[in-house]
């Protein structure tokens, strides 16, 4: 694991300013980091790209440098609060300026919800095989105060539910990594084989 650290970026989907989802996020990172994972965070309350535009997006200002941390990324684990049963407009921008670079890299779902985010799930599921991108076989939800409250968790469900997610990321978030850079650096045809440079 020391030798090759998995690059994990944290993507926290609210731009409320006391979310939970930033607290759940930060945890998780932490926690990540606390596994030997690198993990780099995207709040996008504090740096959110402009609304996506397909004529002007790879000139916008930090276009370049936000493709790059994705680039880095092996996995993504993507926060979001439940809005009306699907993903934050703050995370869905963020995910419409990219495909190539999630394909072949894990997904992870972790969505604070009152009903356990399960549409909220599906649309990042879809929205992964829409990029050739892998997710867990499971997301995790939270309910807002009765998990998280004033910043913290406070249930020990939801604590052992991140820690096996967390596991998880790790474990499978480095397989993945792993065949993805074989693959694109051979010469067999599985689905990778489009992106090579
Ligand atoms: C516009 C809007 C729509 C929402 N829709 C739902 C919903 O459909 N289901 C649900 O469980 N919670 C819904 N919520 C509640 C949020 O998911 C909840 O407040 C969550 O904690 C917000 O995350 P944050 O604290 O990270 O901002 C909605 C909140 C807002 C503001």
């Amino acid at each position: 694991m020391s030798e090759n650290p998995l690059n994990v970026l944290a993507v926290a989907g609210s731009l409320h300013e006391k979310s939970l989802t930033r607290a759940v996020i930060h945890h998780v990172a932490a926690r990540l980091q606390g596994e030997g994972c690198r993990v780099d965070i995207l709040d996008l309350g504090r740096e959110s790209p402009a609304l996506y535009n397909p004529d002007t997006a790879c000139d916008a200002p930090g276009f370049d440098a936000l493709q790059r941390r994705v680039e880095a990324a092996d996995a993504l684990v993507l926060g979001t609060p439940d809005y009306h049963g699907g993903v934050s407009g703050a995370l869905k921008n963020f995910l419409d300026h990219f495909w190539r670079e999630f394909a072949g890299k894990l997904l992870v779902p972790v969505v604070a919800s009152h009903e356990k985010g399960l549409t909220v799930m599906d649309q990042i599921r879809t929205l992964a095989r829409q990029c050739y991108a892998w997710t867990l076989p499971y997301g995790v939800s939270f309910e807002p105060n009765a998990d998280v409250k004033d910043g913290r968790i406070v249930s020990d469900t939801l604590d052992r539910r991140l820690e096996m997610m967390v596991r998880d990321v790790r474990v499978y978030g480095a397989l993945l990594a792993r065949q993805r850079r074989a693959d694109l650096a051979g010469n067999d045809p599985g689905f990778l084989a489009r992106l090579r440079k």
